[in-house]
């Protein structure tokens, strides 16, 4: 059994210690937010929050996540009550498809955290390793800076 923290709650999980964070949270915990699009560490579909940095829940063994914070998708906010960058992003219609939108929003959220207010060529350089087969670029970077202009206004 590992246990795992997970949007802020423990879960107790019964897998290999490398099965990916991926797989646990979408089979085991019905996160279903983080997507696998390539399982390689390639389109960042599957890119959560650990400790308050971006990765490839793909290719994150689970056994290496005892004791850190993981952030899903789903602890942002809901589909009532959208996080700052969830509504950003549904602002700016940020989405085509949608299969890459998830880890975007993710992306951005970690660089927002550390960052409240990048420049557009931070947020560019940050959103890099996250692809978007649909050519949805221009409308996910301006809701990433929509999101950066609504978390100056807070501070
Ligand atoms: S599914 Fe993890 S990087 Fe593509
Ligand atoms: S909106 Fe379709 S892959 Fe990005």
């Amino acid at each position: 059994m590992i246990t795992l923290t997970v949007n802020g709650a423990q879960h107790q999980v019964d897998a290999e210690p490398d099965t990916p964070l991926l797989y646990v949270l979408r089979d085991q915990l019905q996160l279903n937010g983080a997507k696998y699009g390539c399982g390689l560490g390639q389109c960042g579909a599957c890119t959560v929050i650990v400790d308050g940095e971006p990765v490839f829940s793909c290719l994150m063994p689970v056994s290496l996540l005892a004791g850190r914070q993981v952030t899903t998708l789903e602890g942002l906010g809901t589909a009532e009550k959208p996080g700052p960058v969830q509504a950003a992003f549904i602002e700016e219609q940020a989405a085509q498809c949608g299969f890459c939108i998830p880890g975007m929003i993710m992306r951005a959220q970690a660089l927002l955290q550390k960052n409240p207010a990048p420049t557009e060529a931070q947020i560019r350089a940050s959103m890099n390793p996250n692809l978007c087969r649909c050519g949805t670029h221009s409308r996910i970077l301006r809701a990433v800076a929509r999101a950066a202009g609504g978390a100056k206004e807070r501070t």
